[in-house]
């Protein structure tokens, strides 16, 4: 299959071009397309053929469920069986917008999208591309990033061309994603609701809303888990092994400054993802990926998938990666950093 690509405007889309994707989705098909966080690929979340095609174009393990991505707020109805008040909270107050909700589902939700489960997680994203999009398609769109399985999420059209060219068949170009990082999803089936994955929508904006808020233990055990080899966590992940140094931000750069040199030294092609403090005392034959400043974890949820992606194009042999506060969006990139590093971590003190 020939993949189109089609540069649309953000702010004043093309409706032919969108008409002729929505199109593409009625009929069954696989359309890339930009949202604030990532470039997501979408389908027809109602019709099991369709998110098939999801699962083959990434690799996706078939057990991962996929979200679904509606219009308006008025299509979660018909989505999920019961919306507690906490729920509704929420998603009056950060829809559209960065935000994944997981609620009991009903029967129009086909099994292919919850990989079986009985919840079914929903967006109402606020990209004006996606919502015309997902508006003239007519259905709930599901749709994971546009990645291959377990590589980073793209949040350029490029990238997406990269892992999904001759897959799909039409990709939406409207730029870099504002965000970087994907949605935050929160499980509103719990008593308290539960938050499995950090993103746009800042654990303190959530808490703000509903006062409380259980943290997965998964995510909180994964910071705590030392290098066990031959274990396989990696995710967001960069070819090249990954290393992560976390702790006070001087610690960490002297860590990284020294890891690099004594990589180089051995002959080692040597990357490292820092912020442009680090960047500026490290040596210039390392491969660097900037990140922004370590005092804004928006600069850095923004540039991080693209610094990860930027070693495919550098084959390097080893990669080192610096981690920043886990305020804000922070506690986002931590997790994507953690995980692309397989949890593979150095505690600078
Ligand atoms: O920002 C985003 O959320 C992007 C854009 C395209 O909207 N999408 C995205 O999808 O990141 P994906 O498939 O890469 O990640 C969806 C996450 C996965 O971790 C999945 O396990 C979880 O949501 N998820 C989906 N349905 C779920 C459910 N019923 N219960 C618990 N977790 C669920
Ligand atoms: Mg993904």
């Amino acid at each position: 299959m020939e993949t189109k690509l089609y540069v649309i405007d953000k702010e004043e889309p093309d409706i032919r071009i969108l008409a002729e994707a929505a199109d593409v989705l009625k009929q069954g098909g696989l359309v890339a397309f930009p949202t604030e966080t990532v470039y997501g690929l979408g389908a027809n979340g109602l019709d099991p053929g369709a998110v098939a095609g999801i699962f083959a174009a990434k690799g996706r393990p078939s057990d991962n469920p996929l979200i679904l991505h509606i219009a308006e707020p008025h299509e979660v109805e018909k989505l999920a069986r019961e919306i507690p008040a906490n729920a509704r909270a929420l998603m009056e107050r950060y829809w559209p917008g960065p935000l994944t909700v997981v609620l009991e589902r009903t029967r129009a939700v086909p099994d292919a999208v919850t990989a079986g489960l009985d919840t079914v997680a929903i967006r109402l994203p606020d990209s004006l591309v996606a919502r015309t999009l997902i508006s003239l398609a007519g259905v709930p769109v599901a749709a994971p990033s546009a990645n291959t399985s377990g590589r980073p999420s793209p949040t350029t059209a490029q990238a997406v061309m990269t892992d999904l060219a001759g897959k799909v068949e039409i990709v939406i170009d409207a730029g870099p994603c504002g965000i970087g990082v994907e949605s935050t999803v929160i499980d509103c089936t719990t008593p308290v609701p539960t938050l499995l994955r950090p993103g746009g929508v800042t654990l303190e904006m959530l808490m703000d809303t509903l006062g409380e808020v259980e943290v997965d233990p998964a995510l909180a055990q994964g910071s705590a888990i030392p290098r066990s080899p031959g274990m396989k966590y990696t995710h967001y992940a960069p070819a090249a092994p990954m290393t992560l140094f976390e702790g006070p931000a001087e610690a960490c750069e002297a860590g990284i400054v020294q890891a690099v040199s004594q990589a180089l030294a051995e002959g080692r092609r040597t990357g490292a993802v820092v912020s442009a403090e680090t960047a500026k005392q490290l040596p210039q034959s390392a491969v660097i990926a900037v990140y922004g400043s370590r005092l804004r974890p928006e600069e850095a949820a923004a540039n991080l998938y693209s610094a990860l992606r930027r070693f495919d194009a550098d084959a390097v042999d080893i990669i080192f990666a610096e981690g920043l506060p886990e305020q804000g969006l922070g506690l986002a990139v931590m997790n994507r950093l953690r995980k692309a590093a397989g949890y593979h971590i150095v505690r600078c003190a």
